[in-house]
């Protein structure tokens, strides 16, 4: 009688939030991040399964990166590793996130009264604490200083990388057809001690408008039943994959 040894690697999760799942693997200084199937909004109030999205978020996340890198802005990312998977270096997160505004809609409208649509040039860079007790409040220079949530010297870093993030996504994008109106970015310091933009770069996290149309081809469609949401998803990976 023989016997079949089937050898599972085990990866602990590390973490699983909203959107996303991190194993730990062999390696202390990497990670793998998994994209689900999910969908939030509003602090979580808003929830669904979308079938799909997960493989769509990796794959485009990953283009984004890759695009990053070859232009020189430091990120976590290694590598694709399957269809819902990437590797990246384990990151020390700050609990900041970086907004940047070409084109005022969402929150701006309704904290400061910005005219939607109103364009930014330069774009308007701003800083979240991220802290779903106190619905990610707005903070400025001084306050991440004051409360520790990023060296002081990660400051100015984050601010300039996000501008020059800003400048090389717009330009893909405008490729494709697609106005870059905003999007969020995180932060944090790798294995090496430098800071790099962590987290994931999707239509989960980015402003996306057709520039002929105005469609939304992001996550609003999910916020303000807009409709399909993976349809808007599949047509921002088409766009990027063929300009
Ligand atoms: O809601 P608000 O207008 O401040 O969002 C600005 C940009 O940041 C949008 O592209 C939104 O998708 C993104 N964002 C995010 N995660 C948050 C808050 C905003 O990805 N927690």
């Amino acid at each position: 009688m023989g016997f079949i040894i089937i050898l599972v690697e085990k990866r602990k999760k590390l973490y699983e939030g909203k959107a996303k799942v991190v194993y730990e693997t062999e390696d202390p200084n990497k990670v793998i991040l998994l994209f689900k199937d999910s969908a939030s909004a509003f602090d979580g109030v808003k929830r669904a399964d979308v079938e799909g999205k997960g493989v769509i978020n990796n794959t485009i996340s990953s283009i984004l990166f890759e695009i990053l890198e070859r232009e020189g802005v430091k990120t976590h990312y290694i590598e694709k590793i399957s269809d819902r998977e990437m590797l990246v270096w384990k990151a020390e997160r700050f609990p900041v996130e970086v907004v940047v505004r070409n084109v005022a809609t969402g929150s701006i409208v309704r904290r400061l009264g910005v005219r939607e649509g109103t364009e930014f040039s330069p774009p308007l860079v701003e800083f979240f604490m991220k802290s779903d007790e106190l619905h990610d409040p707005p903070v400025c220079e001084a306050h991440i200083v004051l409360l520790k949530l990023a060296p002081p010297e990660a400051v100015s870093l984050m601010k300039e990388t996000a501008v020059k993030v800003n400048g090389i996504l717009s330009g893909i994008f405008a490729k494709a057809g697609i106005k870059l109106v905003d999007f969020k970015l995180e932060f944090g310091k790798l294995p090496d001690g430098s800071v790099a933009v962590v987290d994931e770069i999707t239509p989960d996290s980015m402003r996306l408008w057709d520039m002929k149309t105005g469609e939304r081809l992001d996550k609003d469609r999910f916020r303000f039943d807009l409709g399909e949401l993976m349809e808007g998803y599949k047509e921002v990976l088409k766009r990027l994959s063929g300009s």
